[in-house]
């Protein structure tokens, strides 16, 4: 996601100067992934389930912040969103249909545990059991994200991620999930995209609980990493299927220096620091970059970080997931004041005083992100480096377009061509040595976009939110022949 907006990812400042780097072609065709590849799409539980007071689920802070007034597009909320929660075999029924290897879901907390912490819900257990049970008639493998946003409002209350007790009852949840679906989920998540809870809710406040705090920000940032140690360990003795997977997603900044100047490379280095690194260097070393430290001193001194969390955090993981839309342009300027007699002035950047967002003019999505493939071939072959040995999964990528159904078909040109762009990235990622693992598009259906409410359609299948019909895209079409072929196709390739 881009740094330094104030809603996630709008590229501000001015056009680039320089020639911007432009992709090649990357509309690749004809090659071949491997028979084991894993070709999947995502959802999130709030973005599609709805049946938000059904069978005693708790409120989230997602019900709570969707529901103040200026948090959303047009106000939007998820209370009936997809009404997935009443439609599953429909949507098991899309799935099978377009040949998913895999599906990736995430299970909502404050159906499992409506408080965040005591008694388990049965309803809500059998509800993933029927959704886990029904991939698996289907021969879909699943793959479970424990926690994409929906943390319970209790926990909330109770002083959220900054709480390091949040760590302890994730781990909890984490344990209970373990014990109830571990006998058959191949493919556990922690956390998805905890940059997003960190800094777009508690940093700058445009995602629940929309709390505006840097101090916030960074303790939030710690107790995330912590739940993710603790909470790989407590699934790790709670599955009983031995070769299950565990992992953590991140949605990792591509950072392009707008020049060669040392200034602009040195700030790049800087934002991925306070992007990137605030999390990957914890989890995969299990240490905080000194770089961090001394960026963000001026907030805090980490003291809430204790002796053994480290090792706490360092829990080996099996595969690491990666959400990837676009990169992120940046230049150095002028140092500017962060705060104003005192108070915060919200940025991604925390404590980065000297760096600006470049915008690109490169075609770009309906939501406003830039399209550049050639971001995520460098990012995965990044990763590959930085992290040798651990199999890497793109767990999202897709884009926004609205493109309306006509005569019960869905032409969405734009959509197919961002997806054989950006899985030619990946392969020509993996044909340099990036070991790449799996592929899962955002999004199976159009959804809750968060604050940008249902107005961004990522979807391969279109949702008529009046009648909830569900019509498959091109792009899934177009998808489906990918994942059972297994091989890239031509872009017309939509029977
Ligand atoms: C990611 C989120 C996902 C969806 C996409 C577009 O940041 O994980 O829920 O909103 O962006």
């Amino acid at each position: 996601m881009s740094p330094d907006t104030a809603v996630r990812p709008r590229v501000e400042g001015a056009p680039m100067t320089a020639e911007p780097v432009l992709s090649p072609d990357y509309r690749d065709q004809g090659h071949r992934f491997p028979d084991d590849f894993v070709f999947g799409s995502a959802t999130a539980s709030y973005q599609i389930e709805g049946g938000v007071h059904e069978d005693g689920r708790g409120p989230s802070i997602w019900d709570t912040f969707s529901h103040t007034a200026g948090t959303t597009a047009n106000g939007d909320t998820g209370d009936v969103a997809d009404d997935h929660y009443h439609r599953l075999d429909t949507d098991l029924d899309l799935m099978a249909r377009y040949h998913l290897d895999a599906y990736r879901f995430s299970i909502a907390w404050p159906r499992i545990q409506p408080t965040g912490s005591g008694p388990v819900n049965r309803a809500g257990i059998d509800f993933y059991n029927r959704l886990i049970d029904g991939l698996l008639e289907r021969g879909i493998s699943p793959t479970c994200t424990l926690y994409h946003w929906d943390l319970p409002q209790a926990l909330e209350d109770a002083g959220g991620w900054p709480n390091r007790d949040t760590a302890e009852r994730f781990a909890e949840y984490a344990a209970i999930c373990g014990e109830a679906f571990g006998d058959r989920i191949e493919q556990w998540t922690t956390l998805n995209e905890p940059w997003c809870t960190a800094h777009l809710g508690y940093g700058i406040g445009v995602h629940a609980p929309g709390r505006q705090d840097p101090l916030d920000l960074l303790r939030s940032v710690h107790t995330l990493n912590l739940a993710h140690g603790l909470g790989v360990q407590a699934l790790r003795s709670s599955v009983q299927r031995p070769d299950a997977k565990y992992s953590i997603t991140f949605n990792l900044q591509t950072v392009i220096p707008a020049s060669d100047a040392p200034g602009d490379l040195e700030v790049a280095e800087k934002v991925r620091h306070v992007n990137n690194r605030l999390f990957t260097s914890p989890v995969m070393f299990g240490r905080y970059e000194p770089e961090l430290l001394e960026i963000t001193r001026r907030y805090t001194d980490w003291g809430f970080v204790r002796d053994g969390d480290l090792q706490a955090i360092h829990q080996p993981i099996d595969v690491l997931g990666l959400n990837w839309y676009t990169p992120a342009w940046v230049k150095q300027v002028k140092p500017f004041a962060l705060e104003s007699e005192g108070s915060w002035i919200p940025t991604t950047n925390i404590g980065v005083d000297d760096v600006r967002a470049v915008a690109s003019d490169l075609p770009a999505t309906d939501m406003s992100w830039p399209i550049e493939p050639s971001g995520l071939e460098r990012q995965l072959l990044d990763m590959a480096a930085e992290f040798p040995g651990v199999p890497l999964v793109i767990t999202e990528n897709g884009c926004a377009y609205d493109d309306p159904v006509v005569g019960g078909r869905c032409h969405d040109a734009r959509r197919v061509d961002y997806l054989t762009r950006h899985i030619s990235a990946v392969r020509r990622a993996m044909s340099q040595g990036a070991p790449v693992v799996g592929y899962y598009v955002w999004s199976l259906m159009d959804n809750f976009e968060w604050a940008e409410g249902y107005g961004k359609r990522f979807g391969i299948t279109h949702v008529d939110y009046e009648t909830q019909v569900r019509t498959p895209k091109d792009s899934a079409l177009w998808y489906s022949r990918l994942a059972s072929t297994k091989i890239l196709p031509p872009t017309d390739d939509i029977d």
